[in-house]
Parts: C-alpha cells; structure tokens; sequence
C-alpha cells in the first residue's frame, strides 16, 4: 500500500509526473471530473485547518467522489481515547483513501502501518507537511518555470514551521537550489535540518536575522507564521510573533519578478498592502494546493488499484 508520509516518498522522476498532471487537471478538468466517481476520502482532522482540509475536499469532489470526515479531535472517539490504530482501522471500512493531521509527530505513520486504505499525512505536528509541499513546488514551477536555479529565503519561525522543513527536503534533490534562512535567533532550523539535511549534502546556505538584507538576491520569498500553537509560554510568542513584517518598502528592495509565498494562515506577516503586489502569490498557491492534490487523489489511489491486482 502506498502512501504520502514526507515528500521524499516521491522519487524526483514521481514528483514531475505529479505535477505534470496537476497542469493537466489546471488545464483540462473536466477530462477529470468523473475520475474517481464512487470513490470516498476521508479526512481525519486532530488539528485546526482551512486550506489543507478543504482543498483535500473540493479536490476528491472536483474528481466527481465524495467526502466524509471530522475536523476536530473533540469531535471524533480521540476524545474518548480511541488510538489512532484504531481509528484507522474503521476509517479503511468506510472510505478508500485518509488524509490525516496531527498535532503529534508520527502520527499519520502509525496510521499508515493499520491502515488498508493509502493514508496522506496532511501535517503532523512540527514534523511534515508534505501536500504543502507538493502545492510550493507546483507553484514555483508553474510561475518561475524551473525547480532549479534557484535562491530561496525563508523568513520567519524556522524552528517550528513543518512546511519549512518539508520543502528544504524536497527542494535540495534540484541543481543548484541555494536558501537563505532568515529568522530570529530563537526560532533558527533546528540543528536535525541544517546539519543533516543541508550540511550533510553540501547545499549552499547562509542564516541572517535581516530580511531588508536578503531582499535583494531572492528569486523566491517564502514568508512564514510564527506557530503560536507551538511554543511552550505566551509570552515568547508575543515577542517574537511581529519580529518581521512584509511591507511595500520592503517589497522595494526585491527582485522584480521574486515570488513572494506562503502557506498561510498569514497572521501579521504580511502586509495586506502587499496583496496588490503582481509578485504576491499566496492565493494562487492556494488554488495550486486543489490540482496538486486532485494528482495525488489519482496517483495514489491508482498506486492501490494495481497492488489489488498484484
Ligand atoms: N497551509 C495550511 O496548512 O493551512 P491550513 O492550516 O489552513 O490547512
């Protein structure tokens, strides 16, 4: 049974015929709309969302499928402690493929070893977010046109956001992919990224706590939100969570054709000012997260069908 764990489940050859289908369904959906007809997704939601659980929706819905699920932890059995195993185990019952987020590390992984259905990780914890990923590198390629030849800042709370680390996994396997890591002492990429990922393969990186410093040489701005959900005392987070803001001056010092995303939600780190931006691509992002994960709906779901008949 396959299933969506981290984005290096993907080989490099897998994720290009992912997002080549992505394009197509952008390009072409109503070629789509009937491909998964009869076809159940479950999402199985232990943790807040908006963009990551409806886009799963409207994705198994625009495959002309449907949908059942919860979209709090309170609101299923977790609340009366049923394990993750499982639940897992019910969901493969009633649905054909899960996507799950979880506040806690691993756990769509423990899901995916009961679990007779492909299970998605939609974000567990500080851990992974893989579907973001997959939606970053549609974005960027569908608006810079490559994956390579890139200098990508991220800016923000690189300590606890996943999609950070996600993407700094799936983005080093392209040629010549340099990051500038902009962020407060504090919530710098904990060392099990910057040592084992990006020093172990020889990316070219540099830290700066500026961003008026990095502006200039980025062909990608990528803007994070400080994860209040996920530091220990309040009053950390209110010190560190207005330590940047993006502004129109800010936006003076950039490239004239560096994107500026993010997964959102933004909280203050963003301007609204910067929305007008054309360089602004935060909502079209959006909408990239529905066609990547509309392919991953079909790959996976494909990848089920052929192991039945193995
Ligand atoms: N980008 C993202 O994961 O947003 P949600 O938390 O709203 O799903």
């Amino acid at each position: 049974m396959r299933h969506l764990m981290s984005p290096l489940d993907f080989t490099v050859e897998e994720l290009d015929t992912l997002l080549d289908l992505a394009g197509d369904i952008e390009k072409n959906p109503d070629k789509y709309a009937h491909a998964c007809d009869g076809k159940k997704l479950a999402t199985c939601f232990y943790e807040p969302s908006t963009r990551t659980r409806l886009s799963f929706e409207a994705a198994m819905l625009n495959l002309g499928g449907s949908v059942l699920g919860f979209a709090s932890a309170d609101s299923s059995s977790a609340a009366k402690g049923e394990s993750i195993s499982d639940t897992i185990r019910v969901i493969s019952c009633y649905a054909d493929i899960c996507a799950m987020r979880h506040p806690k590390e691993g756990a769509a992984l423990v899901a995916s070893q009961k679990s007779k259905i492909p299970v998605i990780n939609a974000g567990d914890g500080g851990h992974q977010h893989p579907t973001q990923t997959l939606t970053d590198l549609l974005t960027i390629r569908s608006l810079k046109g490559r994956l390579n030849d890139l200098t990508i800042g991220l800016c923000g709370d690189l300590k606890f956001g996943r999609t950070v680390h996600s993407l700094i996994n799936a983005l080093i396997r392209y040629d010549n992919v340099k990051f500038v890591l902009i962020s407060p002492e504090e919530l710098r990429l904990p060392d099990y990224i910057r040592e084992d990922v990006l020093v172990a393969n020889g990316v070219e990186f540099k830290e700066m706590e500026r961003l008026e410093d990095a502006m200039g040489e980025l062909d990608v701005l990528y803007m994070t939100r400080v994860q209040r959900e996920r530091f220990f005392n309040e009053e950390d987070y209110v010190r560190l969570k207005d330590f940047y803001i993006l502004t129109k001056e800010k936006m003076e010092l950039a490239r004239p054709d560096m994107l500026v995303l993010h997964p959102l939600p933004r909280v203050n780190e963003i301007s609204v000012e910067v929305d007008d931006d054309p360089r602004a691509a935060y909502f079209k992002q959006a909408q990239y997260g529905v066609y990547v994960r509309m392919a991953l709906i079909l790959t996976l779901l494909e990848a089920a069908k052929e192991d039945e008949h193995a």
